[in-house]
């Protein structure tokens, strides 16, 4: 048996989305920017798909600038923030996904943009009153505030946040690419600046995605080239990824709530039975339903010998699960993100993250290999 539990890293595509891509490959292969019948009808595809996910964000479809997916879609904001809007300082956590870390490092070399870090707690959740603190100095300011972390599923009051940034005059950029297609977004009533979306993390397909630019901002280019997407990011449009993408929003939107209460409750069964398990047994980051991403269960078992073969043995056993986030997992490199939030290190740990697709079968499938490899009886 093969069990998927890394869906934080990326999600299978829905059946639907194939369809839809398929069939458009298979009836429409023109340039969007020919003017020509063939341009027309694939520009006209592009157009629609925009205009679907506006609506299911509440936004106008002229602020949605479509990317190759959620890292471009981060960088254009951050460097937008500064050389559009004048921006001079980002603050931010050092548990951002390294789209945002590491853009913000390249911008204080490249632009001595000055790097704030506010103050999280030991679930990751940011010190509000620390962020006010460091709000309240006359400096043009972003505050770049993942919505939830996709290793340790931390979730922020994103009003909240935005309330606090306006506030005190400053930008507000949400990395959402663990969010968008899993939670509702009302942009008209948030009121925040930037929003980022990745495709392939709710059933729709990989190198697409696209940033929520609020109207009231101007933004920079990242890529340079044609006119395409108002100037905004040259280069062909990935037709059949946009379709994709539109088409994926659509399928996530239509029971949002009924995939939210399937995922939570198999959330929370692994929860109880992992503690029925292990008495010692520890979550990273936040598991209250109403402030953690319920795709997502960081869990910390107790240090055993058997444990430092967790990953590797459920691997071998058919559950994919990943340590920390995909990204570095490749680099052997330890978890920023767990260290960010000063975890315990030497403990064995295992990121389990679900989809709408999941089933119990398969969360007790993957509950049998955990016990195999600590050795505890099977039922
Ligand atoms: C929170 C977060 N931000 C950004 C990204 C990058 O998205 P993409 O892989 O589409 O570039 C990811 C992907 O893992 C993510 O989890």
């Amino acid at each position: 048996m093969h069990v998927y539990l890394d869906n934080a890293a990326t999600t299978p595509m829905a059946p639907e989305v194939i369809e839809a891509m398929t069939s458009v490959m298979k009836s429409d292969f023109g340039n969007p920017s020919s003017s020509h019948f063939y341009g027309r009808q694939v520009k006209a595809l592009v157009e629609t798909s925009r205009r679907t996910i506006a609506s299911h964000l509440n936004c106008s479809p002229s602020e949605i600038i479509f990317t190759s997916g959620g890292t471009e879609a981060d960088n254009m904001a951050l460097l937008s923030s500064v050389n559009a809007l004048g921006v001079k300082r980002i603050i931010s956590t050092t548990i951002e996904h390294h789209a945002v870390g590491h853009t913000i490092e390249a911008l204080e070399k490249s632009h001595s943009i000055r790097y704030d870090k506010v103050k999280i707690d030991k679930k990751g959740h940011v010190d509000l009153a620390h962020l006010e603190e460091l709000l309240d100095q006359n400096i043009p300011t972003l505050v770049s505030l993942m919505h939830a972390n996709n290793e340790i599923a931390t979730l922020l009051p994103l009003k909240q946040v935005s309330d606090i940034c306006r506030k005190y005059n400053a930008y507000f950029h949400s990395d959402t690419v663990q969010t968008m297609g899993h939670y509702a977004f009302d942009l008209k009533e948030l009121d925040i600046d930037f929003i980022t979306c990745a495709a392939h993390k709710f059933h729709g397909p990989k190198g697409t995605g696209f940033l929520y630019v609020n109207k009231k901002n101007k933004v920079d280019s990242l890529i340079h080239g044609g006119a395409q997407e108002r100037g905004l990011r040259g280069g062909t449009e990935n037709v059949y990824g946009i379709v994709g993408l539109a088409k994926a929003m659509d399928l996530a939107y239509e029971d949002l709530q009924g995939h939210h209460t399937h995922v939570q409750s198999l959330k929370s069964f692994m929860i109880e039975s992992l503690s029925a398990l292990f008495p010692t047994i520890d979550f990273h980051g936040e598991t209250d339903p109403n402030r953690s991403l319920y795709t997502v269960l960081n869990v910390c078992f107790p240090k055993t010998e058997k444990g430092g073969m967790l990953l590797f043995t459920l691997d071998l056993k058919g559950v994919a699960v990943s340590g920390g986030s995909a990204c570095s997992s490749g680099a052997n490199k330890g978890s920023h993100v767990l260290e960010g939030i000063q975890a315990d290190m030497t403990r064995p740990n295992a990121r389990f993250s679900f989809s709408r697709y999941t089933t119990k079968e398969e969360i007790n499938y993957a509950l049998d290999q955990v016990k195999h490899v600590f050795e505890i009886n099977l039922r």
